[in-house]
């Protein structure tokens, strides 16, 4: 076993960690104080290569792997974990999927800007009525010979407004069930695509959640990734590779808080010296540094998995639920620690405790994690 990480690794988590420490932490209280969209940041993420990590440079992207992926996505969630959601849509969900199943002509037209960061990408499965029991499609996607005709509402779609391309599941054969679900690739600014209004988030407010509706939708037949009825196995493999990023987020957000809660604690006084100094700081400090290293090596055991092109489905589940309800407990802790402190925006800690919790739901709740590791575990 090795656990070294190479040159390119370290400098990639070190480029990150640059750009979240020196850029992205100058206005992330009034982002998202006032849900503004980090538009330069995106701009200047895409300049780092970091939109579309995993493309390879023959579609224009930097060819870095998921290991290095990981190791960005803690840097940047330790500050800023709406930004980080953005980017982990993009580079898993959208251009991931596109660069394993679309064809030459798609990954043309839109993987290669996706990649360099000229377009956004948005992934838009989740329904009013089908969240966690993602089969249950409403949308659909009729079959009109030359395109497909879209009705229906999306909901819950990171970047709606800012995205150019959606990667949209719709169903096209109800009598199939999954097997009649289609992914399609929809330009944003197609005729009949409406907005439902800004969603007024917990956390992760600078990030941008809309529903999106369809009426009438024209979708060139050429836009479906794969074969007719692919749709829902496809979802499914690109969220089976998000989630590694969506740990690594929530691995990132319970590491920020851990490494504010020990600058906190070597420097507040109570009872005549620090407060590391007592034992029910420094034991707490023990345990949520064990529970962060813990989701670390979980994080990048899935992502090494995946770079060597084994099964790591079980492996991103156990990542996912691991590191959410880490980060969770983390935080917790964090503004704990922080006593009153804790409790205002400037300490940071309560906004990472309310980003966190999202890293419970979206992408496949905790729940849903232990659906799909219990499924794994009995039918090996
Ligand atoms: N690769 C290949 N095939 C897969 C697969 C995978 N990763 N996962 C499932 N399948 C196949 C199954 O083998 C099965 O095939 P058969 O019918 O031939 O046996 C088929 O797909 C259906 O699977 P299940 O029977 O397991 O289906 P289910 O209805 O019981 O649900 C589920 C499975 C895991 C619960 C799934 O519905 C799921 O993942 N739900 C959560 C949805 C989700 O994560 N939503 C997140 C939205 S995106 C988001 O949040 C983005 C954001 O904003 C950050």
């Amino acid at each position: 076993m090795n656990f070294e990480l190479t040159e390119e690794q370290i400098m990639i988590r070190q480029a990150a960690r640059d750009y979240a420490q020196r850029e992205l932490i100058q206005d992330v209280l009034e982002r998202d104080n006032k849900a503004i969209f980090p538009e330069k940041h995106i701009k200047n993420l895409a300049e780092l290569g970091f939109m579309g990590m995993m493309v390879e440079p023959e579609y224009d992207g930097p060819g870095m792997d998921t290991v290095s992926y990981v190791l960005a996505m803690e840097e940047l969630s330790k500050v800023d974990a709406s930004t980080s959601v953005i980017l982990s849509v993009n580079n898993s969900l959208v251009c991931y999927g596109l660069q394993k199943y679309g064809s030459e002509e798609q990954k043309e037209k839109y993987l290669k800007p996706l990649a360099r960061g000229d377009y956004l990408g948005a992934f838009l499965l989740s329904e009013p009525e089908a969240g966690s029991d993602a089969t249950s499609q409403r949308t659909t996607a009729i079959d009109m010979g030359d395109h497909y005709l879209v009705n229906g509402t999306k909901n819950w779609i990171t970047s709606a407004s800012h995205a150019d391309v959606y990667i949209l599941i719709a169903q096209t054969h109800p009598e199939k069930e999954h097997y009649g679900i289609n992914a399609l690739i929809v330009d944003s600014k197609s005729a009949g695509i409406s907005l439902g209004p800004h969603e007024d988030k917990m956390g992760m407010r600078s990030s941008d959640t809309h529903s999106v509706m369809f009426t009438d939708v024209k979708v060139p037949m050429e836009n479906r990734i794969g074969e007719d009825g692919f749709g829902f196995i496809f979802a499914m493999q690109a969220l089976e590779a998000g989630r590694i990023g969506i740990a690594a987020q929530a691995l990132g957000i319970a590491a920020g808080a851990l490494e504010r809660a020990v600058a906190y604690a070597k420097e507040r006084k109570a009872f005549g010296t620090q407060i590391a100094n007592h034992q029910a700081i420094a034991f707490k400090l023990a345990e949520m540094d064990l529970k962060v290293e813990n989701a670390r090596n979980l994080c990048l055991k899935a992502a090494w998995l995946k770079d060597n092109k084994m099964d790591f489905r079980k492996a991103s589940a156990f990542a996912k639920l691991y590191c959410a309800d880490i980060a969770m407990e983390v935080t917790t802790d964090a503004v704990q620690i922080h006593g009153g402190y804790g409790y205002v925006k400037e300490y940071h800690v309560e906004r990472l405790m309310r980003e966190a919790k999202l890293t419970q739901i979206y992408e496949g709740t905790s729940e849903i994690q232990k659906i799909v590791i219990s499924r794994k575990l009995l039918q090996d």
